[in-house]
């Protein structure tokens, strides 16, 4: 193949120039400037216009006369993962696999393509770890053997060649940073090379209807072999966090053109490696049988799905300079919000106190229904008071102390069921028409009756 032009250009404004440069000159950033391909001269591209070159001229149509085939999605094996896809893998659809080393990724999409029916063609291309190895772990954790190919190769034209030859339905490429295209001078890994590798995977998987997951490892800056370079070339990108000291995984959609964002799957790793957690709300709640001060099951919503999830608040007695003003898992400005809130209208004055906020198990919480349960539980712990076990609560919080309606009212009640819950302090607008066995219900429009309503408890 003839070697292709490369020149330099900028990733934020795309100006390009020979060489290489600190700072681009024409709009200014610093550490833009990467090696990239550059197009070949315009007279092939006026050939295929005119429709010399052999090709297929692309043809306007009505939208209407498109037939789409909505069942040729494809299943991961994993509802889990079919979830955060949107309902499965779309063919020609290029997806990312994020997520610190050693989380799991390698080891989720060989049990993937493992457990995929006999009939779907698959390709391993491994680039990290040799065929022995990877034959090794798939052994040990006793997955069906006979429908993966595996290949181990980091050159992507081969690589693409190879599978133009070999035509799989779905293939992993593990991982993008071991991948290097010739053309392209820097080392595997560098900002030109993962940016270049993956645009020329995502152009085979579009031309042959190729599923293809791309294994990325996160830097310490926290992207994917430096910032949003590959997000725009994605049809998908999932992630996969989680604490070193949990086994828990939790797997999350940050782009997705085929289905919701923050979609939510939750994962073990195990011995017997990834299983999914099917009734994720059981690990967000700590597992103490007597209920604390401080601490109060909400219901969140997380993508599709209502979860269940702690959150614990402590107060205390500040001495001298400002009070402490600390939460993790949620926003400092809507809990220092919510503290005037609770003094102006709940007349619990918090100005000679540290408040300490925590959502267990490591979630972060983005939704306003936390609200309520927010200043229930700073409530509980000022008081030393411990709320009933089988209470939840949800509702967002006005300006003027009124407790807001939040979406999914029901969906979070029956979740709450699910789990046993028998008492739900939520809006009085999401309070649902017709009684629910088992629950008692307390709807309220101003926090004063939510307050109320606990110290009645
Ligand atoms: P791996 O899939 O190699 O991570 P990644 O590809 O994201 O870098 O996972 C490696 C980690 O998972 C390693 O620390 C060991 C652990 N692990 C298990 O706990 N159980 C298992 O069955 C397997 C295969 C790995
Ligand atoms: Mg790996």
């Amino acid at each position: 193949m003839a070697k292709s032009k490369t020149g330099f250009s900028c990733s934020g404004c795309g100006a390009i120039f020979g060489q290489w440069q600190g700072q681009c000159p024409e709009c200014g950033e610093w550490n833009t400037v990467f090696e990239t391909l550059i197009d070949k001269p315009n007279s092939t591209r006026s050939e295929k216009f005119l429709g010399y070159s052999g090709q297929t001229l692309a043809q306007i149509q009505s939208m209407a006369d498109i037939h789409l085939d909505e069942t040729a999605r494809i299943s991961s094996t994993f509802s889990e993962m079919d979830r955060v896809l949107g309902g499965g893998v779309v063919p020609g659809s290029v997806v990312l696999l994020g997520g610190d080393p050693g989380i799991g990724k390698s080891t989720l999409l060989l049990q993937v393509l493992c457990q995929l029916p006999q009939g779907i063609g698959t390709l391993y291309v491994t680039g990290e770890e040799s065929l022995s190895q990877v034959t090794l772990r798939a052994r040990r954790l006793g997955l069906p053997e006979g429908n993966i190919r595996l290949l181990a190769e980091t050159d992507i034209e081969r690589i693409t060649h190879i599978s133009h030859l070999e035509k799989p339905r779905i293939m992993v490429i593990d991982s993008i940073q071991t991948m290097f295209l010739q053309d392209i001078s820097s080392a595997p890994g560098s900002v030109s090379q993962v940016r270049e590798t993956a645009a020329h995977l995502a152009r085979f998987a579009k031309q042959t209807d190729t599923m293809i997951f791309l294994v990325g490892h996160v830097t310490k800056e926290g992207g994917v072999a430096g910032p949003r370079i590959l997000e725009h070339i994605m049809d998908a990108v999932i992630f996969i966090e989680g604490r070193t000291d949990s086994r828990f995984r939790v797997m999350r959609a940050l782009k997705n053109r085929f289905g919701a964002v923050n979609e939510l799957g939750v994962f073990a790793m195990t011995e017997s490696g990834m299983k999914e957690v099917k009734n994720p709300s059981a690990i967000f709640l700590s597992r103490f049988d007597n209920p604390a001060p401080g601490s109060v099951v909400m219901v969140v919503w997380e993508g599709s799905r209502p979860l269940l999830v702690e959150i614990q608040a402590l107060m205390d007695q500040a001495y001298g300079g400002a009070p402490k003003r600390v939460a993790v898992g949620m926003e400092l400005n809507r809990l220092a919000m919510l503290l005037a809130v609770l003094h102006r209208h709940g007349g619990i004055p918090v100005y000679d106190q540290d408040v300490f906020i925590n959502i267990v198990g490591g979630v972060s919480v983005r939704e306003t229904s936390a609200d309520l349960a927010l200043l229930l539980a700073l409530t509980s712990s000022l008081h030393s008071q411990a709320l009933p076990k089988g209470l939840v609560v949800f509702g967002e919080v006005g300006l003027s102390g009124e407790i807001r309606p939040v979406a999914g009212g029901l969906e979070r009640l029956r979740e709450a069921i699910k789990h046993g819950f028998t008492h739900a302090i939520i809006p009085k607008a999401n309070a649902p028409k017709s009684r629910i066995d088992g629950l008692e219900v307390i709807a309220v429009q101003f926090l004063s009756e939510a307050l109320t309503a606990i110290r009645n408890f």
